[in-house]
């Protein structure tokens, strides 16, 4: 074999490797911990449900009344939805919706124009009463108890935030392996990838940090991260797990952009772990995770070039696992995962020249 070739075998081992690797560690020694969080069963905190919205008219009323749904006592609930001047009657059947449902308290608050996801949570934080603020996307489903969770594990004096896991969905086969990581990381202290569809936070916590970014698309993963740097806990619990729509239509561009947000958020997160309150072991997963989705999947690109140029030079190993590395496509989840390493490729390179912080609506009812 070339050294071409050597080098294109060595990468790809690499490649899969270290995820595996990773993945086998958090197992091994974070998966089975007990938490290690002071939890009191009695905190009843006021709780200030965020809905940004732009263009959900048709989800509007499903997302409002699977909140209205939620077992958490209703007197100490209210809802917020922020709407960025959609124009398609989003905020009128919020409205409406409202008028039929008197028993719970849902103030409609529509910008003067479109700004993007973060500027809405903002002006909703300035808003907002609740000790606790959830955020959810309007394209996103949560179990009745959803609330009651998140609030019984941001009852310990350390936690700042509070996320879900995923039910796995079609899109993605992998779904377990990423929910048991995420699942570990939380344990050793928290993770770094959070979701859109419930990120609880303490609002003492994020008017310490001055809001949301408004300079990285991923409100929910930075400030998560924000809130480990500072040496509290960002946590995705065992026992939440919620539902997102998948978009018909347009998926390589929602998958491109959403990849484009963590890989901003890595990208802050790195410049400020010197001389965070974080302790040892969050800046191991931190620095795992970026590695993961800033570095590992460069690491395919150029092994599948350095073996297709040893190939096409006559080399039968390095062509032999090109084929190899081809015909596995035909296992879901690990062409799910080559996919996910080219959308965090295109998305470095697309973060050159737009961050899109205000983005495509794509539609997913
Ligand atoms: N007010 C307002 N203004 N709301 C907006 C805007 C805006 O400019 N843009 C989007 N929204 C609302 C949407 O209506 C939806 O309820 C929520 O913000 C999320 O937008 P989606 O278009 O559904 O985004 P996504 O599901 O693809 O991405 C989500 O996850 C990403 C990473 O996990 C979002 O939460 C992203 O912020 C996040 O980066
Ligand atoms: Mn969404």
């Amino acid at each position: 074999m070339d050294a071409l070739g050597a080098a294109g075998l060595t990468l790809s081992l690499a490649h899969f490797a270290f995820p595996l690797a990773y993945y086998a560690y958090l197992k091994a020694r974070w998966l089975g911990r007990p938490w290690d969080l002071r939890l009191d069963p009695g905190y009843r905190p006021r709780v200030t449900v965020i809905v940004p919205t732009y263009m959900e008219r048709e989800l509007i009323e499903g997302k409002l009344e699977n909140v209205y749904e939620q077992d958490y006592p209703r007197e100490l609930l209210e809802v917020l939805v922020v709407d960025g001047a959609s124009g398609d009657g989003t905020a009128e059947a919020a409205r409406e919706w409202a008028g039929r449902h008197g028993d719970l308290r849902v103030e409609v608050v529509v910008e003067p124009a479109r700004r993007g996801k973060a500027p809405a949570l903002n002006e909703a934080l300035r808003r907002a009463r609740g000790e606790v603020v959830v955020v959810t996307d309007a394209d996103s489903l949560w179990p009745r108890s959803a609330l009651s969770e998140a609030v019984k594990w941001l009852s310990d004096e350390r936690v700042a935030v509070v996320s879900c896991l995923k039910v796995p969905g079609v899109e993605e086969a992998y779904r377990g392996f990423y929910n048991t990581v995420r699942l570990a990381e939380s344990k050793a202290w928290s993770t770094p990838v959070f979701h859109g569809e419930l990120a609880a936070f303490k609002r003492g916590f994020l008017e310490e940090i001055g809001g949301f970014s408004t300079d990285v698309g991923t409100d929910d993963s930075y400030t998560a991260v924000a809130a480990a740097l500072m040496g509290l806990r960002a946590i995705t619990p065992e026992g939440l797990a919620c539902v997102e729509y998948v978009p018909r239509r347009g998926y390589a561009a929602w998958r491109t952009r959403r990849a484009q947000h963590l890989v901003q958020s890595f990208a802050k997160a790195l410049r400020r772990l010197r001389g965070s309150r974080a302790p040892r072991r969050f800046k191991a997963v931190l620095l795992a995770e970026a590695y993961l989705h800033l570095v590992n999947p460069w690491l395919l690109l150029l092994a599948a070039a350095l073996l297709a140029a040893s190939a096409a030079a006559g080399m039968v190993l390095p062509a032999a696992a090109l084929a190899l590395g081809a015909l596995l496509l035909l296992y879901k989840p690990y062409r799910a995962w080559v996919a996910t390493q080219a959308f965090l490729v295109v998305a470095m390179v697309r973060n050159l020249w737009t961050k899109e912080l205000v983005w495509r609506k794509q539609r997913k009812s």
